[in-house]
């Protein structure tokens, strides 16, 4: 019932969860699409400091609840712990669950991600009698995109996921979180559905683990400010700056389809308020556009931004064969690409009064991040056409993402 709705929204600090608390509060799709919008997350997260839309006469409420560690415990732990802390949890009408913790070992990360998702859903089958609607992002990885080389041939399809090799789909979480809803919705008066990003480009203001615009942007900006150039350069008349894809030519040809968080977030509000068309555990790629694009082609946009001028790859490395695995840099990269890099001149960010950028970097996805242009040298789009069928009908150019997301890291003083 229109007005009557509450979201939660578990991860509110991750990359997708801070996009999708900032859409409901903006409030999309409508005003009083959503009376309420409870925020929870891991890591205290001080609301002065969110960059979410401040109260007005169309906003839903806020509630933000910080502290909130889904490891622990079941899920009658999570319910009591929301109780404490005052959440109208029994009004909730549609959960959205962002979480994620990325572990080394394939297969405790597959644990841990299980037990969390399991504390969650168990608490609201417990005292959420209004549950209407469950939505959760699934990824790429879900195509078997972390075997070398790829798995399927794109355009990737959804029903894909159904032929995933068994030892490859076992180092995956999302067929778990598959399960648990089929399961635990049984006989309930609510639905679910899963969506399907690749690269997600956004904005957060205190880290994430795996933001690709972030690990760009902060390297891009200290390399600017190394070569004279940018905001705080003291050196107004620089010359023309060029900086190297941090990758291999083929990563660079290589067709993918981004997606920012805004779009993504705006989907899966969009497909929690249509559950007769999208819910039923069915999955959705998302991405800005139907047509794939290129690292190669967003880099020189990207460096622009930063006064730089974006070029192609240094060297033709030795990586371009598909053999590297998820995470690898070869032997012949880059002297310090984007992640050492940052680490090597961070305390530049101190010493120009950004102390938000030496805090709330990039964390466990830093080598991921950097083996980027050099692992994923197989091309990977996604058939948007079940997406359009469901009347998701925005298109955006992919750079818009980036560019929006480096305004907002340089006004939470996450760059320079
Ligand atoms: N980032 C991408 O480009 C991308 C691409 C495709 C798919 N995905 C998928 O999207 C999902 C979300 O990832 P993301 O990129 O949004 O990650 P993220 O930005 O790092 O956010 C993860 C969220 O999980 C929360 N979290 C982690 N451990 C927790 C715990 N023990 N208890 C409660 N909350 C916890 C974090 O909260 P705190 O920070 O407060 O700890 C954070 O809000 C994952 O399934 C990922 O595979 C991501």
């Amino acid at each position: 019932m229109a007005g009557k709705s509450h979201a939660i929204v578990y991860g509110a600090s991750g990359i997708i969860g801070w996009a999708l608390v900032d859409q409901l509060l903006s409030p999309y799709p409508h005003a009083g699409a959503f009376s309420k919008v409870t925020a929870v997350t891991n890591r205290p997260l001080d609301l002065s400091q969110s960059h979410w839309p401040e109260i007005n006469a169309h906003r839903p409420e806020l509630d933000l609840i910080s502290n909130i560690n889904l490891r622990h415990g079941d899920g009658a732990t999570l319910a009591n712990s929301l109780k404490q802390a005052n959440a109208d949890i029994e009004s909730v009408t549609h959960v959205y669950y962002l979480v994620f913790s990325a572990i080394d070992d394939d297969l405790e990360e597959v644990a841990v991600n299980r037990h969390m998702f399991e504390n969650v859903i168990d608490a609201h089958n417990l005292i959420s009698p209004n549950l209407k609607f469950v939505a959760f992002p699934g990824g790429t990885r879900g195509y078997g995109i972390y075997a070398p080389g790829g798995t399927f041939t794109p355009p990737l399809q959804e029903d894909m996921v159904n032929d995933l090799p068994s030892d490859y789909a076992k180092t995956v979480v999302y067929p778990v979180y598959r399960e648990i809803l089929s399961t635990a919705s049984q006989g309930k008066k609510w639905t679910w559905c899963e969506v399907c990003p690749d690269a997600i480009i956004g904005f957060t203001p205190n880290g994430s683990q795996f933001s690709l615009a972030l690990h760009w942007a902060q390297y891009l900006s200290l390399y600017a400010y190394n070569n004279g150039v940018g905001p705080e350069s003291k050196d107004s008349n620089a010359v023309a700056v060029e900086v190297p894809f941090p990758g291999n030519a083929t990563a660079a040809n290589a067709l993918f389809s981004p997606v920012s968080s805004k779009t993504l977030a705006r989907f899966m509000i969009y497909a929690s308020l249509h559950p007769e068309k999208c819910g039923g555990g069915r999955l959705f790629n998302v991405a800005d556009r139907d047509e794939p694009c290129t690292y190669g082609e967003i880099w020189p946009q990207l460096a622009k931004w930063f006064g730089l001028v974006g070029v192609g790859p240094v060297e033709t490395s030795s990586a371009s064969d598909n053999t590297l695995k998820v995470g690898e840099l070869p032997g012949d990269t880059l002297d310090l690409p984007p992640g050492r890099y940052i680490t090597k001149y961070r305390d530049i960010f101190a010493q120009c009064g950004r102390a938000n950028a030496v805090s709330g970097g990039v964390g466990a996805g830093n080598q991921q991040l950097d083996s980027v242009g050099y692992w994923l040298t197989f091309d990977r789009q996604l058939s948007l056409k079940k997406l359009r069928q469901a009347g998701f009908d925005e298109d955006h150019n992919p750079v818009e993402g980036w560019l929006e997301s480096f305004g907002m890291f340089r006004e939470a003083g996450l760059i320079l």
